[in-house]
């Protein structure tokens, strides 16, 4: 199995109703190919992971990264996994937004202000500090 993570910046600002549909068709589709994963979205940018077979993964990349729906998708890692991280979603869902920094162990002295590509980019560590708690939150 792999892992894979991108990041990519949303084309308008989806309301509530389409982020709902958006996660929808993430959860009808990915149970049938034993995908699983998180999407987070917050201040215009998503954040995803997926985890899954690594054909199963790459032909979705390929997929979501055709959508009008988001654009500049930039892979952050794709690494080789032994068990997943979100074993209980076929995607789990996340608004992120200025209330979810100040919650987050870590994360406290950032705003969502740095919740952006760049950001995300060079500190890694952040990645993994927001999909741990977006895992925990769920529980
Ligand atoms: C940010 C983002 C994340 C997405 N994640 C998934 C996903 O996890 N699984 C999925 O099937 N489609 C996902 N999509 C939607 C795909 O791009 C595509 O619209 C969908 O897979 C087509 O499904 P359909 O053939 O059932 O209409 C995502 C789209 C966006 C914009």
């Amino acid at each position: 199995m792999i892992s894979s993570i991108y990041i990519s910046q949303a084309v308008g600002e989806p309301s509530e109703d389409d982020l709902f549909d958006l996660l929808e068709q993430c959860r009808r589709n990915n149970v049938k190919k034993g995908l699983s994963g998180m999407l987070m979205y917050g201040g215009g940018n998503y954040l995803q992971c997926l985890e899954g077979e690594p054909a199963d993964v790459d032909e979705l990349l390929k997929t979501i990264d055709a959508d009008p729906r988001h654009t500049a998708i930039k892979i952050l890692r794709r690494v080789q996994i032994t068990s997943r991280q979100f074993t209980d979603w076929s995607m789990g869902f996340e608004h992120v937004t200025e209330k979810s920094f100040a919650d987050i162990a870590g994360l406290s002295h950032l705003g969502l202000g740095a919740y952006n590509p760049e950001y995300l980019e060079s500190n890694p560590e952040m990645i993994d500090t927001l999909l741990r708690w977006a895992a925990r939150s769920k529980v």
